[in-house]
């Protein structure tokens, strides 16, 4: 039997240029490489130039995106970006995005869930998609939290950066056993955790655009078990397992939460995909980064299995499983 499904036909990233180093980072404020490196994992992150904006991040994910699909922009006829720092309150920096790359036709929106954007935009495209409604989306994370950081505060400066990936996904009718695509996703709320992680400004509240606040012990408390719990659902959804999956591809916050996760679900350590060490946490683009890192240098192939999660502010989380 076939069915419509929402087949990945490329991907690609974009990381500004400007590199900055735990051992920077020291030199601002009171912290170290030990410090960081053994909590987080992080090593280094890239921070935008100035009036670079996250349009123009996700502009360059999006076009080596469709470059790797081997398609023009014209081909695309919806744009779903997921960011959390756009480029103005509106009109929408998918918009932004869409008038940039020339395209005229079908819809742009932005979709705000913080770091589990890519996976709510990438099930939002893939339900689109599967209706007929559109026929090749450009699913996009994008994010410059570079300019909603407190520079002062050690406890979150030093865990965020920039940057931006993109997929392109296409509507194909595959073999519904086996075929490629979006084989199930995943999105869960709890707005009353929404005072352990956000942003103290607004349009609507201060007029101002705010800055980062997080209470990161409770963050990592609620992580690990949020997480596993919406990969069982995709597991018990598709009737795939830890054994059958061929790479887990997490949200790249902080490789302690990724190694408890993949632990307390018996992934192989072999199977996961960790580039947080080389960009810190970039919310909605740490994903669709991680994808393109682990699909250049030849780990997913053609027709393996990938298994996606994130989780941030609201909370939001999600899981999505995606046959490459
Ligand atoms: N450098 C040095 N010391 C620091 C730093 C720093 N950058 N930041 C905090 N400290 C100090 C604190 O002041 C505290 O000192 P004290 O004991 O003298 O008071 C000490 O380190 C311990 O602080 P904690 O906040 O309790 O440290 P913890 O071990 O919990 O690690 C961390 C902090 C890394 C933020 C951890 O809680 C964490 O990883 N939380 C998850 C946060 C996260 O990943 N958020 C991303 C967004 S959500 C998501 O994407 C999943």
């Amino acid at each position: 039997m076939s069915v419509i499904r929402s087949v990945v036909r490329g991907v690609g990233s974009y990381l500004p240029a400007t590199l900055v180093t735990n051992a920077d980072l020291a030199s601002r404020v009171d912290t170290s490489d030990e410090w960081i490196v053994q909590r987080t994992g992080i090593r280094e992150r890239h921070i935008a130039a100035e009036g670079e904006m996250t349009s123009d991040l996700g502009r360059e994910a999006a076009l080596r995106a469709l470059a790797d699909a081997g398609l023009e922009p014209g081909d695309i006829d919806l744009i779903v970006l997921a960011t959390s720092t756009p480029d103005q309150t509106f009109p929408a920096t998918a918009a932004t995005i869409q008038a940039q790359l020339g395209i005229t036709q079908g819809a742009a929106f932005d979709l705000q869930a913080v770091c589990s954007g890519f996976v709510f935009a990438l099930s939002t495209a893939d339900a689109h998609l599967r209706t007929g409604m559109f026929k090749r989306a450009l699913v996009i994370g994008a994010e410059t939290f570079s300019r909603i950081l407190d520079w002062t505060d050690r406890g979150t400066c030093v865990l965020f950066g920039d940057g931006a990936g993109a997929v392109v996904l296409e509507a194909v009718a595959v073999d519904a056993a086996g075929g490629r695509g979006v084989l199930t996703s995943h999105l869960r709320t709890d707005g009353r955790h929404r005072s352990k992680l956000f942003v103290d400004g607004g349009p609507s509240s201060t007029q101002t655009v705010g800055h980062l606040r997080m209470e990161g012990r409770e963050v990592f408390r609620h992580a690990v078990g949020m997480i596993t719990d919406v990969i069982e659902d995709a597991f018990a959804a598709s009737g795939e397992s830890a054994e059958t999956i061929d790479w887990f591809v997490p949200h790249q916050a902080n490789r302690r939460i990724i190694d408890a996760s993949a632990q307390k679900l018996q992934i192989a350590p072999g199977k996961v995909v960790t580039t947080v060490d080389r960009h810190g946490n970039t919310s909605a683009a740490s994903i669709p980064l991680a994808l393109d890192v682990a699909r250049k240098d030849g780990r997913i192939k053609d027709d393996d299995l990938v298994l996606l999660e994130a989780m941030g502010g609201g909370f939001t989380w999600a899981s999505a499983l995606v046959r490459w």
